[in-house]
């Protein structure tokens, strides 16, 4: 059975080829275009695989053509969809770079999928698409609102999916909106790796191990207890094993759903910062600079609904554990590049 990947190399999609590899009925091709130079992290995949169980392609998916063919060639069973821009501040500044990306790549793909009778189509979408909601937690249901050009760019293209799927009634997807993704894989084999970082936890941890000089805390005058900004942060391989339950829900014949992906709680960014230091037992600089433009100011999922419906129930839902994790992956990143 063949499956594609798009940006699986990145740091969600390589976590799920990692749990993907576990079965041996499924070959994975991964269409990825490096942007953030991650080659160590194709080598790590490729040897979780029987050479014929896995191809890497270096393809940016904006060459329509190129894609085309790899369709032709491949029969696929089933698409998880990750490729994306998805930085806030840069979208904001660079729209057209994020709807291109994020929003005409997803069009296009979506058209082939149809083309060629891919009926499974698994979306990483992300909670921005809901911008400022004033509830303790967010259900699947609730209004979407982004504030910010990447929120719209991801909303944008649920609405292709939805629609494309209203039209062609073989055409299935499950769209996960994922809420803060963090902590690397326990092996310590994965992690994340962006150019530049822009989420809290690696900064973070970049900072203890001396890379950064400070961390900085974006306002803290939100109307929270501490006043920074709270996030429902999920461990990747959490997030990753959804993946595999959105596959097999797909595959039981279930209709199309989205679904949020968190735990149902959140932590602030001083209490990151905190558990950071406990972990660690390094004491940094911190600096509170001005409020970003596009920050809600809590995003919690309401978690019910994948609970109740998948197979999947998280078993890394601890702070401790996502700052050690991703506290390990920091320093081996920064061993190999010594
Ligand atoms: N990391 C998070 O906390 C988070 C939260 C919500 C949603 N998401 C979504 O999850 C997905 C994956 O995020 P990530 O953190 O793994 O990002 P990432 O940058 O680590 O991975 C994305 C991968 O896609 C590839 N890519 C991007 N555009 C491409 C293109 N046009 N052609 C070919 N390859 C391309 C990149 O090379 C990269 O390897 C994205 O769609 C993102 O919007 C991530």
């Amino acid at each position: 059975m063949n499956i594609l990947v798009t940006g699986g190399i990145g740091y969600i999609g390589s976590h799920v080829v990692k749990q993907l590899s576990e079965n041996k009925d499924l070959k994975i091709v991964v269409i990825d275009d490096l942007i953030n130079n991650n080659f160590s992290t194709v080598n790590t995949l490729e040897k979780l695989f029987l050479k014929e169980n896995f191809e890497f392609i270096k393809l940016n998916l904006n060459d329509f053509e190129e894609v085309e063919k790899i369709f032709k060639k491949y029969s696929f069973f089933a698409i998880f969809h990750f490729a994306a821009y998805t930085q806030v501040i840069e979208s904001m500044k660079e729209p057209i770079k994020y709807y291109e990306n994020n929003t005409l790549n997803t069009l296009n793909l979506v058209k082939l999928s149809l083309k060629y009778k891919v009926n499974k189509f698994i979306f990483s979408s992300t909670a921005a698409v809901y911008g400022n909601v004033h509830k303790q937690l967010i259900e699947e249901n609730e209004v979407c609102n982004p504030i910010n050009v990447y929120g719209k760019s991801k909303l944008l293209s649920e609405e292709i999916i939805r629609d494309s799927a209203k039209a062609n009634k073989d055409f299935k997807f499950i769209i996960l909106r994922y809420f803060n993704v963090a902590g690397a894989s326990l092996d310590n084999s994965l992690g994340e790796i962006h150019e530049p970082e822009t989420h809290l936890i690696p900064l973070v941890a970049q900072t203890v191990l001396g890379k950064r000089e400070k961390v900085q805390i974006y306002g803290d005058t939100y109307p929270t207890e501490d006043g920074t900004c709270i996030r429902d942060y999920i461990h990747i391989e959490d997030l990753a094993s959804a993946h595999i339950q959105a596959l097999e829900y797909l595959k039981e014949g279930n209709d199309s759903d989205i679904f949020n992906c968190g735990y149902g709680y959140g932590f602030s960014v001083k209490q990151i910062i905190e558990m950071m230091q406990k972990v660690s037992n390094v004491r940094f600089n911190i600096e509170v600079v001005e409020k970003r433009e596009g920050e809600p100011t809590v995003l919690v999922a309401n978690s019910n609904k994948i609970k109740n419906k998948f197979a999947w129930s998280p078993k890394y839902n601890d702070l401790e554990l996502i700052c050690k994790t991703a506290l390990n992956w920091e320093k081996k990143l920064m061993s190999i590049s010594k």
